[in-house]
């Protein structure tokens, strides 16, 4: 599996941060990384973390990553050669051929142009992008995060791969807005049942505080498989008809801030936090996004809280 790390993600004091194509142009002489678990990165995809990556991309935002930090290295020539290389990228149901730079996604690029592109969380989980190169996907893209089970190895070197989360690193062709159910039918991940069966004994009961009256939601099955299911915080709650306040949905603007019984940074994984004000400081004091928050252990949390938030010291 192809690595993330390096490519348009930089360390800040909040945690990973996505950068936007100046950002990346400016900073194009820190391109190598590793991991803090020794694993060299363009190896390995830091397997037991990339779930927590879910929505940075799409996003651009601040992650919650505890362990998998980023050290800035020297660059080598041949990683500079790359993000600056160019590539023609043939998009076939559209009839047009792009000019990419390394560093663009091959979803971003093409909506820019204006094509009708299927997508959904841009992040690389949904699999609503699912596309097919005219050769090995591995060697046309670099596809930063795959979180779609059935897109294995095996279907990635058949040309499958995600637009959102891909740049290219040859000229390609490729059939954009393809159905994941038909494509990919054939390609059964492999571990899914063994990890399902590792996590079913852990439940969670997050008591929601929400107009003055508190309702308990449980949450089963640990924060992956939460994360699968995409049953946030923010969906749990709705669930249950509590209207709690949201706009984005994606953990860019904050309205939907809640706060809970502890530190948010234990008790919460937040898959996505692009809302400025809400820092490290500010999650180890509690506050939360439901919307892209999956609860670790139980606790409770007051919703609704956002002018809270605005208005505190
Ligand atoms: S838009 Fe969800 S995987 Fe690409
Ligand atoms: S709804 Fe926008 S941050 Fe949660």
């Amino acid at each position: 599996m192809p690595s993330y790390c390096g490519k348009g993600l930089r360390e800040t004091p909040y945690g990973l941060v996505r950068m936007n194509e100046s950002q990346q142009r400016d900073e194009e002489t820190e391109v190598s990384y590793s991991c803090d678990d020794d694993t060299p990165c363009e190896q390995t995809l830091c397997e037991t973390k990339r779930r927590r990556l879910l929505g940075a991309v799409a996003a651009g935002g601040a992650l919650s990553l505890a362990g998998c930090t980023t050290i800035l290295a020297e660059p080598q020539e041949s990683q500079v050669r790359g993000r600056d290389a160019q590539f023609d990228v043939n998009y076939l149901r559209e009839g047009t051929t792009l000019r990419l730079r390394g560093s663009e996604t091959i979803l971003e690029a093409g909506l820019e142009e204006g094509f009708e592109l299927n997508y959904a969380c841009k992040a690389g989980y949904c699999g609503q992008c699912l596309a097919k190169a005219d050769s090995d996907a591995s060697e046309a893209v670099h596809m930063a995060i795959n979180d779609v089970g059935n897109l294995t190895d095996e279907a990635v070197s058949d040309g499958y791969f995600l637009p959102c989360t891909s740049q290219p690193r040859a000229n390609f062709s490729f059939q954009s807005n393809l159905d994941q159910g038909e494509e990919l039918a054939e390609y059964e991940e492999v571990d899914e049942e063994e990890e399902d069966v590792e996590e079913e004994d852990v439940t969670s009961f997050v008591t929601y505080i929400h107009d003055d009256e508190p309702t308990v939601i449980e949450f089963e099955g640990g924060v992956d498989a939460l994360i699968d299911e995409d049953r946030n915080m923010l969906v749990a709650g709705e669930e249950e008809d509590l209207d709690i306040d949201y706009a984005c949905r994606v953990g860019s603007c904050g309205q939907c801030m809640a706060k809970v019984s502890g530190d948010g940074s234990e008790l919460v994984e937040m898959t996505a936090n692009d809302y400025d004000p809400l820092d490290e400081e500010a999650v180890e004091e509690g506050w939360v996004l439901p919307c892209t928050g999956f609860p670790t252990d139980s606790f409770s949390m007051r919703t609704n809280v956002h002018d809270e938030f605005e208005d505190r010291e």
